[in-house]
């Protein structure tokens, strides 16, 4: 049977939603207060553009954003963020002269599900207008997977007990071509196809201004699509045309979009479902994180990367954090290594700006943006005004250093997951040494004889510029011994391409040697006789302050305390050391890590989304399990049910990719080693069953628990 003859009358949408509550989310009913987090969660996306899934005729709080990823506008005087393109959604039906408008005591049904294995947001509204007259609207939204330039829109319209006339006002809203200060053309082309209750073409629309009249006799349903495609001038030299003949070709084959684009995500959920029986859950937790995460990337597209709320919302201004580099990229190294890739080469291509950052400081290498975008240069917005007018500076964009020897640490992952040579030697290699050498640079020798980095703030930004922060110190220590082992490799195995790199960078015989006596002695905190990292020094003299009497608490505890106390005292933002333990496993002892977790764990904060993630994970393979599903919880909990009250600027992408890993790393136990995949279960007493495919090295795994 072929996908077409799987499809119900024309007049009905082109294909149903999923039933099965493991794929699906709904928000029943409407709460005006909830609206900006359902726009946020019920959001579509493919990584070229994504939108938010406002109501289509809007309401008092509608905040509708269509964004394509890699396109920033900067206001004079501000930071570069996400351009804003019509909002092409807007749709708003007139019956016998009154707007259906929703509100909450009107409506007589509505329902908005979010389809995650097909990924199309629908929605059912039965509405009862004056005079009593009742119309039954249906949608369908998507962004093609099979063709992510472009957008659709379907929506039936039934007179259920009246006949009259009605209007529809398609007119998307905000102009269709935008020019961006940095010379981007952004189109929109827009067609719009109304077919009557007999099945025939009513009237297609090209203009933007879109109005449709009709009259509609009882029980008569007609049906409405809107296609969007969208390009810009990075794509193609024609934007204008290209949009224009890609829409034309689509509204004449609109069954075939759909199909296409739910093919695309089966295709997708074969390559990277989970399966958990016994938690529906987290089990669905986890299918909502791989849904954001992969409408969120573009393996076609390698100047792009992800920004900490994905295309889901502007908060953060669509800026790239270490969020893609440390917690979503595992998720795509091993599900979807195109689009790994293609997160990896934006680094690449980003190099010039961290160069740039770099010599600006008056270091050698490359410092990568803490907050990125297009170009890679640091976009860090250099102050905040608090929420009592105050100007609080800000200093991750100077200090939050680490992000360097992340990127390096995404470039190790993605090269030993893929074994993409190509990757390692044109794109790679030079990435591992432009940060060592920045790292050689940054670390300074000092009378102890050891190598200190001072005036940083780690990944715990609730204290800043401190000195010798571990995380940094032993990320830096760690990239700068990979850089020496890559040219040891290279100088080996590809000794041609060595001497060309190494004459294009400009590389001294001894340098990297040198990086290893950096490493050697750099001043990590560690004390042999406790097995502890002290954090920063100093740390361990600071106040200590119990968690557990805040238990209770509403809002983050840096708000609770104030920005003072909390520099002065042991409370954290986010796992810190407790990261450094997740990510250098493999080098540390099984005591240090548990003495560890257990010091840093009980004075985290959780301020921040990527916190809980991570502290499922490490507790889950320490064995803690209890532990580990309350953190797990807590971090499926972030935007399912909002509890860091946030989720307003969309999902967090970072505790998503969290969350996967804390399932696959943490509870599966899955470890990566040098020779094979092998694992260590540890799985919570509710989950009867794991089940998960994944790729290594061009090879697919299954990993089925428990075995046997
Ligand atoms: C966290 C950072 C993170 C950023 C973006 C901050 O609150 O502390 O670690 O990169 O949010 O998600």
């Amino acid at each position: 049977m072929t996908a077409r003859q799987t499809l119900p009358r024309l007049l009905d949408l082109p294909v149903a939603p999923t039933t099965d509550p493991a794929w699906i989310l709904v928000e029943e009913g409407f709460t005006l207060a909830r609206e900006h987090e359902v726009e946020s969660l019920f959001a579509i996306g493919n990584g070229y553009a994504g939108s938010r899934a406002s109501l289509a005729e809007g309401c008092a709080l509608s905040a509708p954003a269509t964004c394509v990823a890699g396109v920033f506008v900067s206001a004079a005087g501000s930071v570069p963020e996400l351009a804003r393109l019509a909002d092409w959604t807007h749709l708003s039906v007139t019956v016998e002269g009154h707007a259906l408008q929703l509100d909450q005591n009107s409506y007589v049904e509505h329902r908005r599900i979010l389809d995650l294995r097909q990924a199309m947001l629908w929605r059912g509204w039965r509405q009862r207008s004056a005079g009593g007259r009742i119309t039954r609207l249906r949608e369908l939204r998507l962004a093609s997977l099979a063709d992510r330039h472009l957008l659709l829109q379907s929506m039936t319209l039934t007179a259920e007990d009246y006949s009259g006339s009605v209007s529809i006002d398609a007119t998307p809203m905000g102009p269709l071509t935008q020019l961006t200060d940095a010379g981007i053309t952004v189109i929109m082309a827009v067609r719009t196809r109304l077919t009557g209750p007999e099945g025939g073409a009513v009237g297609t629309a090209a203009l933007p201004i879109e109005q449709l009249n009709f009259d509609i006799n009882r029980g008569e349903t007609y049906r409405l699509d809107r296609v969007v495609a969208v390009y810009t001038s990075r794509d193609t030299r024609e934007p204008l045309r290209t949009a224009r003949r890609r829409v034309e070709r689509a509204v004449e084959n609109i069954e075939d979009v759909v199909v296409q684009h739910r093919d695309a995500w089966l295709a997708r959920w074969e390559a990277s479902d989970l399966r958990i029986d016994g938690d529906p859950a987290a089990q669905r937790a986890l299918r909502f994180a791989a849904y954001h995460l992969s409408s969120a990337a573009n393996p076609d597209d390698d100047r792009v990367s992800i920004g900490a709320r994905g295309l889901s919302g502007t908060a953060y201004k669509g800026h790239v954090f270490w969020d893609t580099d440390i917690f979503m990229l595992p998720f795509f190294n091993l599900t979807y290594p195109e689009a790994a890739r293609a997160l990896v080469m934006y680094r690449y291509h980003t190099l010039a700006g961290a160069r740039a950052k770099a010599a600006r400081l008056g270091h050698s290498g490359a410092l990568y943006a803490w907050e990125s975008t297009d170009s890679g240069e640091e976009v860090t917005p250099p102050f905040v005004v608090g929420p009592d007018g105050e100007v609080v500076r800000i200093l991750t964009g100077e200090q939050e250093q680490h992000i360097s020897a992340d990127v390096a640490f995404a470039v190790w992952k993605y090269w030993e997951a893929t074994g993409d040579e190509r990757f390692l030697i044109d794109a790679g290699a030079e990435i591992l040494i432009e940060t060592a050498r920045f790292w050689e640079s940054r670390a300074k020798r000092e009378g102890d004889g050891r190598c200190h980095i001072r005036g940083v703030v780690g990944p715990d930004e609730y204290h800043e510029t401190v000195d010798d922060n571990a995380y940094t110190n032993a990320m830096a220590q760690w990239n700068l011994e990979v850089a020496e082992l890559t040219a040891r490799l290279f100088a080996e195995r590809w000794p041609a391409q060595w001497r060309a790199l190494s004459r294009r960078l400009g590389l001294a015989s001894g340098e990297p040697q040198r990086w290893q006596r950096v490493a050697r002695d750099l001043y990590t905190g560690f004390d042999e006789r406790t097995g502890l990292f002290e954090q920063f020094q100093g740390y361990f003299g600071l106040e200590e302050i119990d968690l557990a009497a805040y238990a209770q608490r509403t809002a983050p505890m840096d708000v609770l305390l104030g920005r003072e106390r909390i520099q002065r005292s042991k409370i954290i933002k986010q796992p810190d050391v407790v990261m450094l333990v997740f990510l250098l496993w493999e080098r540390l002892s099984p005591q240090v890590r548990r003495v560890n977790f257990e010091y840093y764990e009980p004075r985290c904060g959780h301020g921040s989304s990527l916190s809980p993630a991570i502290h499922a994970l490490v507790a889950a393979r320490l064995g803690n399990t209890a532990l580990a599903e309350h953190y797990f919880r807590q971090a499926a909990e972030i935007d399912l049910a909002d509890n860091m009250g946030n989720a307003a600027g969309g999902i967090h992408a970072a505790g998503m990719g969290g969350l996967w890993q804390a399932a696959v790393f943490g509870f599966a136990g899955l470890r990566l080693t040098e020779k094979a995949p092998e694992h260590c279960a540890k799985l919570p007493p509710s989950w009867h069953s794991f089940c998960a495919r994944f790729q290594w090295r061009g090879q697919w795994h299954e990993l089925t628990l428990p075995e046997g």
